[in-house]
């Protein structure tokens, strides 16, 4: 299978307690390559521009509030089936219901303070790589 891309956040729960290279340990155990990486701290408009899709969900102002709440880690991994993989590796997005092994489940605090985000789709991936990075900040 030919490489693919996805867009990954190491969210501020993971910033916040000093663990974003156990995070990244989990991903690059999984065969997935960091291939673009810079630390961010969102601003609000940037936050509720990435989320817009959820905008109408009850929670939408409380997620947007936790990803400014401190820096990020935005990230560009690519492998095979990388989309798919990364989900794998992240687990359910309620680490009460991930599966052991997971990020979620070893490392995530809630619901909300899940440590991670990964795109779900090729689309979705493309946008939301092209939301954050230019093309000569990706080295494959
Ligand atoms: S997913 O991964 O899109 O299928 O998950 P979904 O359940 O649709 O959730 C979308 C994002 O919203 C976050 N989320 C929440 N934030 C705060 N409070 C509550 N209750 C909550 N429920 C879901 C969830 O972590 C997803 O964030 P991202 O960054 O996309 O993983």
């Amino acid at each position: 299978m030919a490489l693919e891309r996805t867009f990954s956040i190491i969210k501020p729960d993971a910033t916040r307690r000093n663990i974003t290279g156990k995070v990244l340990s989990y991903i690059e155990g999984a065969g997935l390559r960091v291939i673009a990486q810079k630390r961010i701290h969102m601003s609000k408009a940037q936050a509720e521009g990435f989320y817009a899709v959820h905008k109408e969900r009850p929670f939408f102002g409380e997620l947007v509030e936790f990803m400014i709440s401190g820096p990020v880690v935005v990230q560009v991994l690519e492998g095979e089936n990388a989309i798919a993989k990364y989900r794998e590796v992240m687990g359910a997005t309620n680490p009460a219901n991930a599966a052991q092994g997971t990020i979620r489940k070893d490392l995530a605090e809630s619901i909300e303070a899940n440590t991670v985000h990964g795109s779900d789709a090729p689309e979705t991936a493309a946008q939301e790589i092209a939301y954050f990075f230019k093309d000569d900040e990706i080295v494959g």
